[in-house]
C-alpha cells in the first residue's frame, strides 16, 4: 500500500499573540508552506488576535512582510501568498478584559461547527484567563482544541497549576502541549529507525549499548529573551522538555501502536524510571555553566552576564547531566545529556555508542578498533550515520579503518525539510496527539528536574564559566571522561 498524506477538514485557527514574534516568525510561515502544498482546505480561516487594534488588511500586510522575511525567496509564490493572506482575519481582543470578545465570538460562530483550534502564543500567565473566557463565551465545542507551549510552569507545582487552569475548561483530549522538537523530521525518524527495522531493536539494550549521548548545542545567545531566560536557565528551558523528550524516544519500549496514548504511555514509563538526582549526587552527576565573552560565528560576543539585566546573574546557559534509567533494558547505561548556548557549533544529535568487540583477532598492524556508533543528526544536515570498522582498501596486510555508513536526508531525498510547526499545527487539526505532551508526562519531567534545580540552589555554587564559542566548561568533559568515554564531537 503506498504511503499517503492525511487530509484535514476545514477549520478555524485562532492565534492569540497573532501579531507576536512566534506568529510572524514560525506559525504563519508554517501555515503558508502547508497552504502551498495544498494541505489547507478551501474555507479554512486563520484569525490573528491581540490586544492591539489592527484591520484585516493591515494584518495581511504584516503577514506578507513576515513571509518575505522568513520564507526563502524560491519558496514564495506571489499568487500563493495572495491566496494565503485571503484566509487571514484579525480581531483585537483584551485577553484579560472584556473588549473584543463578542466580535471574536461572532466571527467564529459564523464558521458553524467546524474544527476550532486556539493557539495560545502568549505568556503562560494568560493561559488560564483565556481558557476560562473561551468557555464563558461558549466557544469551546467538542471539536475545539487548545494549543499551549512551554514554559508550562517553572517547577512541578506551577506546572500543575497551569494544567489545572487549562484542564478546567478543556478535556485532556483537547489539549495540545507543543514541544517543537517532537515535530522535527529526524526526531520522527528515530521512531522509524527503531520500529520500522529489525536491525537495531535486538541490540537496543544494555547488553550491546555502552552509553547514549544527547547533545543540543546552539551558537546563539539569549537573543532578546533575557527576561524569560534569566529566570529559567538551560535546565528548565531545554532539559525539562526537549532533551527529556529525546531521551524518551531513544529509551522507550516499542509501543503497541503509533497512537497518542500508546506512545505517551511508553514515554511516561521512561520518565518515571529516571534515577533521581538530588543534593546527594548532583555535584558528581551534573555540570552547570555560564558563558563568558568569546567568539560567535560572526565575531566576538559579550558575556551572558552583560546580555541580561542582572550583572550578578548565576543562571546557567549550559548543562551536562549523566542520567540513568533504572529498568531492565537500560540499567547500567549512562545517558549523557548536554545543552548550551554560545557553544562551538549549532548541532543537535543523538549518539548511540555500542560496546567494544569482546576480543580482537587482528594483529597490532590493523590499527585501533573503535566501537560502533549510531549518530542521529537532528540539525543541521539531518541524517543518520552508522560508524563501522571496515578493511582499509588495498594490498599490504589487514588494516582496519573507522568509517561512517552515511545517509544525509538532504542528499537522499532532495526535498525541503519542513519546519516542525508545519507538521504540528496540522496534527492538531487532524486531532492527532501523538507528538504532543500529555499532562502526566510534563509533570513527570518536572518531578525529575525539580530536585536538580533545588540541589543547585542549596549548594549556592556559581555556574562554571566557559568561553563563548567553546564546548562548555571543562567539567563537562570530565563528567564523561571519568568513565573513560568522550563526547562524540572530539572524534570527528
Ligand atoms: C526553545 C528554547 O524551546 O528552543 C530556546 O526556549 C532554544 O532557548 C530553542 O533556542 C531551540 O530550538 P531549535 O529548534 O532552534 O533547536
Amino acid at each position: 500500500m503506498p504511503s499517503r498524506i492525511i487530509a484535514v477538514e476545514p477549520f478555524d485557527l485562532v492565534v492569540f499573540g497573532g501579531a507576536g514574534d512566534l506568529a510572524y516568525r514560525k506559525l504563519l510561515p508554517a501555515l503558508y508552506q502547508r497552504h502551498l502544498d495544498g494541505q489547507i482546505p478551501p474555507g479554512a480561516r486563520i484569525i490573528g488576535v491581540s490586544r492591539r487594534a489592527m484591520s484585516d488588511e493591515a494584518y495581511r500586510d504584516a503577514t506578507r512582510q513576515a513571509l518575505e522575511d522568513h520564507v526563502p525567496a524560491e519558496e514564495r509564490d506571489d499568487g500563493a501568498v495572495e491566496a494565503f493572506v485571503e484566509r487571514l482575519h484579525f480581531r483585537s481582543v483584551d485577553a484579560s478584559g472584556d473588549a473584543g470578545w463578542s466580535d471574536l465570538a461572532d466571527l467564529l460562530k459564523a464558521g458553524g461547527d467546524r474544527i476550532r483550534a486556539f493557539y495560545l502564543a502568549v505568556g503562560p500567565g494568560l493561559f488560564g484567563t483565556i481558557c476560562k473566557r473561551l468557555g464563558e463565551e461558549g466557544l469551546v465545542t467538542p471539536e475545539t482544541r487548545v494549543i499551549i507551549e512551554k514554559p508550562i510552569g517553572h517547577d512541578l507545582e506551577s506546572a500543575c497549576a497551569v494544567n489545572d487552569d487549562v484542564g478546567s475548561v478543556f478535556a485532556e483530549s483537547q489539549i495540545y502541549r507543543i514541544d517543537h522538537y517532537l515535530g522535527k523530521e529526524t526526531v520522527q525518524n528515530l521512531m522509524a529507525l527503531r520500529f520500522g527495522n529489525t536491525l537495531f531493536e535486538p541490540l537496543w539494550q544494555n547488553g550491546s549499548i555502552d552509553h547514549v549521548q544527547i547533545t543540543v548545542a546552539e551558537t546563539l545567545g539569549v537573543e532578546g529573551r533575557g527576561g524569560y531566560y534569566d529566570k529559567a536557565g538551560a535546565l528548565r528551558d531545554m532539559v525539562q522538555n526537549h532533551l527529556l523528550q529525546l531521551l524518551c524516544l531513544v529509551a522507550m519500549e516499542p509501543p503497541a501502536y503509533m497512537d497518542a496514548d500508546s506512545v505517551r504511555d511508553e514515554k511516561l514509563k521512561v520518565l518515571r524510571s529516571l534515577v533521581p538526582i538530588d543534593e546527594a549526587n548532583a555535584s558528581t552527576l551534573t555540570v552547570r555553566g555560564q558563558y563568558r565573552a568569546g567568539a560567535g560565528p560572526e565575531g566576538s560576543v559579550p558575556a551572558y552576564s552583560s546580555e541580561v539585566d542582572n550583572p550578578a546573574t548565576d543562571t546557567e546557559t549550559f548543562v551536562a547531566i549523566q542520567a540513568e534509567i533504572a529498568n531492565w533494558r537500560w540499567s547500567g547505561v549512562p545517558f549523557y545529556l548536554r545543552t548550551g548556548k554560545r557553544l562551538a557549533a549549532r548541532v543537535s544529535e543523538i549518539v548511540v555508542a555500542f560496546k567494544s568487540i569482546p576480543h580482537s583477532i587482528f594483529g597490532e598492524g590493523a590499527g585501533a578498533l573503535a566501537p560502533n556508533k549510531l549518530v542521529i543528526r537532528l540539525q543541521p544536515d539531518e541524517g543518520v550515520r552508522l560508524w563501522l570498522m571496515i578493511k582499509d582498501p588495498g594490498p599490504g596486510g589487514m588494516r582496519l579503518r573507522y568509517v561512517p555508513l552515511d545517509m544525509s536526508f538532504a542528499e537522499a531525498f532532495k526535498v525541503r525539510s519542513p519546519d516542525a510547526y508545519e507538521r504540528l499545527i496540522l496534527d492538531v487539526i487532524r486531532g492527532n496527539q501523538t507528538l504532543f505532551m500529555r499532562r502526566d508526562e510534563v509533570e513527570a519531567a518536572w518531578r525529575w528536574v525539580d530536585p536538580i534545580a533545588q540541589a543547585w540552589e542549596r549548594a549556592h555554587d556559581e555556574p562554571k564559566g566557559y568561553t563563548a564559542g567553546t564546548w562548555g566548561p571543562s567539567a563537562s568533559v570530565a563528567l564523561v571522561e571519568r568513565s573513560g568515554r568522550t563526547w562524540h564531537d572530539e572524534l570527528e
